[in-house]
């Protein structure tokens, strides 16, 4: 498809605005690490010129070389042409002040939990009491290593059921050094696991049959297995509802991202009382329960 070349000698502000109009006028879905059309223009800008994300400071008017253009200009073109997340053709996304390596082997972090972690889900969680650390469905291992870098003294456990998202999930331990204090394990939900813990994060499948039909061409590029919930989007998060009592501690906490389930489940469980945790979007996504709580519920 022939579109409008980027301009030569012109600041990155100039050109982030250039290709914010052209990647709004494509048929575009922005939510995986970042939330605009102008943001993934100023991520391909900065990653051309080779501007850490990680940084506070850009340099906006930076005039790119010609090496630096066009590759901006592949980026951008790609983008369009295959509706991929940006994260993927620059393997790499960032979430919680952190980043990661990312393929299509796992799905991109953008998870609620990035939100909440550099928090240490304050007031929410005494952070003095949690040493044991458990990830569920950790996918790239993104949570469990915020997890983990927030939470200093403790040990992370992480379990994925795909070999494939644990291979990119091995390769982010790696990269943050963290090998001494977060395992990987492959199996379905606590199948590979048999001690307690003081919190337990998940960020399960959840999207319902009837949504899965309409996601954005975006999501068709991730691992389906990573969305799947069954009927109502709630098979994965009942199992782990039921099975969570047996791996907290007295003290345990349970927080669960259940995204557009959660009106859902607050339906099918009337008896747990749930506390949900704020988002900026000020969507009901993230619910805490304690390990209390699901005991009495007996579920
Ligand atoms: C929504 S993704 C979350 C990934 C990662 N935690 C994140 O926030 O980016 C859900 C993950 O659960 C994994 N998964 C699906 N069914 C599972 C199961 N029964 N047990 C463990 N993991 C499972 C998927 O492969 C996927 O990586």
């Amino acid at each position: 498809m022939s579109r409008t070349a980027l301009q030569i000698n012109l600041p990155l502000e100039a050109l982030i605005g250039q290709m914010e109009a052209q990647l709004e006028a494509a048929p575009l879905f922005f939510g995986h690490s970042t939330t605009s059309a102008w943001e993934d223009a100023a991520w391909i800008a900065m990653h051309a010129t080779d501007q850490d994300m990680g940084q506070d400071e850009f340099d906006w008017q930076l005039i790119p070389n010609a090496a630096q253009l066009q590759s901006m200009q592949a980026l951008l073109d790609q983008r369009i042409d295959t509706q991929k997340p940006l994260a993927y053709l620059l393997n790499e996304a960032w979430f919680a002040g952190h980043r990661f390596y990312v393929d299509e082997r796992a799905i991109v972090p953008r998870s609620y939990f990035g939100e909440w972690i550099p928090e240490q889900f304050s007031p929410w969680v005494d952070i003095s009491g949690v040493k044991r650390i458990l990830d569920l469905c950790t996918g790239s291992g993104c949570i469990a290593i915020a997890l983990a870098h927030a939470f200093e003294g403790s040990t992370v456990d992480a379990t994925e059921l795909s070999a494939d998202a644990l291979a990119v999930a091995q390769e982010n331990v790696k990269r943050h050094n963290l090998q001494s204090r977060v395992h990987l394990h492959q199996g379905d939900l606590f199948s590979s696991l048999n001690q307690r813990y003081d919190l337990i994060c998940a960020n399960p499948p959840y999207i319902s049959h009837d949504r899965m039909d309409k996601l954005p061409t975006e999501f068709l590029r991730e691992p389906d297995m990573a969305f799947r919930g069954g009927d109502l989007g709630l098979d994965i998060v009942a199992r782990l509802l039921q099975q969570a009592p047996d791996y907290l501690n007295d003290d345990g906490v349970l927080i669960v991202e259940v995204g557009t389930a959660a009106l859902d489940l607050e339906a099918q469980y009337p008896q747990l009382p749930f506390t949900w945790l704020s988002t900026d979007d000020e969507a009901m996504a993230l619910f805490m329960l304690n390990a209390a709580q699901l005991r009495e519920a007996d579920l």
